[in-house]
């Protein structure tokens, strides 16, 4: 028998708030394999950074959990290395030594301090901030703040990554050149790779499986839509392509006409129960219940 890779199983959240107990998340399950690519994507407050905590373990699931590898993941850990929606460098470190402090945690004793060096460096030029690696978090752009941190994440040859809009503050031609490099990187790497994006390009181009969530409370996958689009994936040429568009389409039609409205998530017309309505592009209507 193999063991699965990850598996998100029938995790719900429920936060203590002043004004009561709030459900954020309903029965959420979702199980990966090692080096896919999977992106999350729903609108904004539905809950998505909180399933990518319970996986990086910064977050405990009120009911469900989460399975790495045969191991239930209560904490965080160095496998599952985490680049936050907002940059959450050390603003005394620089660009250098905020990345020397996680390639330490990890390699300590595994690597040369001469090693280690090159390493850092290795990373921090991935994310082309070679420039500026002795510069402190306050002395550089948003960006370039996060293009640490995703740096940091890397440095670290996590089994999985775990990102936030990992590229919500960069400028379109960085944020395109992020994109490439980790492409090539997880090609080469093949570590696992949750991303959490508000671009539905990004979403298409990046993703082997795009994981689509209802409005909260209550949260849940709507529908997942496996994008099944050779590599390397060259977005100027999947710019005219028939199936890259429909992909797109089929996201933008999840987000803006099926999910616009908070409320019609607990009306009676719940997509979730629906029936597959695009077999041939491989759009899967997850049945939560029947997932149970
Ligand atoms: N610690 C908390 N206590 C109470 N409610 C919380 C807490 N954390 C999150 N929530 C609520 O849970 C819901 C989901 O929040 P979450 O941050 O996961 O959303 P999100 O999908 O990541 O949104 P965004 O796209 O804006 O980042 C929201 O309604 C939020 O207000
Ligand atoms: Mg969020």
């Amino acid at each position: 028998m193999t063991i699965e890779h990850l598996n998100i199983d029938h995790v719900s959240m429920v936060f203590e708030t002043p004004a009561g107990p709030f459900t954020a998340l309903e029965n959420v399950n979702l199980k990966i394999d090692e080096g896919e690519y999977v992106s999350l994507i729903g609108h904004s407050g539905c809950g998505k950074s909180t399933v990518l905590n319970v996986v990086a373990g910064l977050l405990k699931a009120t009911t469900g959990g989460v399975v790495l590898d045969g191991t239930e993941v209560d904490e965080p850990g160095p496998e599952r290395a985490v680049v936050f929606q907002h940059h959450s460098l050390m603003p005394w470190l620089t660009a250098y030594e905020n990345v020397e402090l996680a390639v330490r945690q990890v390699f300590k004793g595994k690597k040369s301090k001469a090693e280690m060096r090159e390493w850092i460096e290795y990373n921090l030029k991935l994310v082309h901030m070679e420039h500026a690696m002795d510069k402190l978090p306050g002395e550089t752009s948003g960006g370039m703040k996060q293009r640490v941190g995703i740096a940091r994440a890397l440095s670290m040859q996590p089994k999985v990554l775990l990102m936030d809009e990992p590229f919500g503050a960069l400028d379109a031609l960085t944020r395109a050149h992020m994109q490439e490099s980790l492409m090539e990187i997880q090609n080469e790497l093949g570590n696992t790779v949750i991303m959490i994006t508000h671009d539905v390009d990004e979403a298409v181009l990046l993703s082997d499986r795009i994981v689509m969530m209802t409005n909260g409370p209550a949260a849940t996958i709507g529908e997942i839509l496996d994008i099944k689009l050779e590599r390397p994936r060259n977005r100027v040429e999947l710019a005219d392509s028939p199936e890259y568009n429909h992909y797109r389409a089929a996201v933008l039609k999840f987000l803006y006409e099926r999910h616009q409205n908070p409320e019609s998530d607990r009306g009676e017309d719940k997509p979730a129960q629906e029936e597959s309505c695009s077999e041939d592009m491989s759009l899967r209507v997850v049945s939560n219940s029947a997932a149970a």
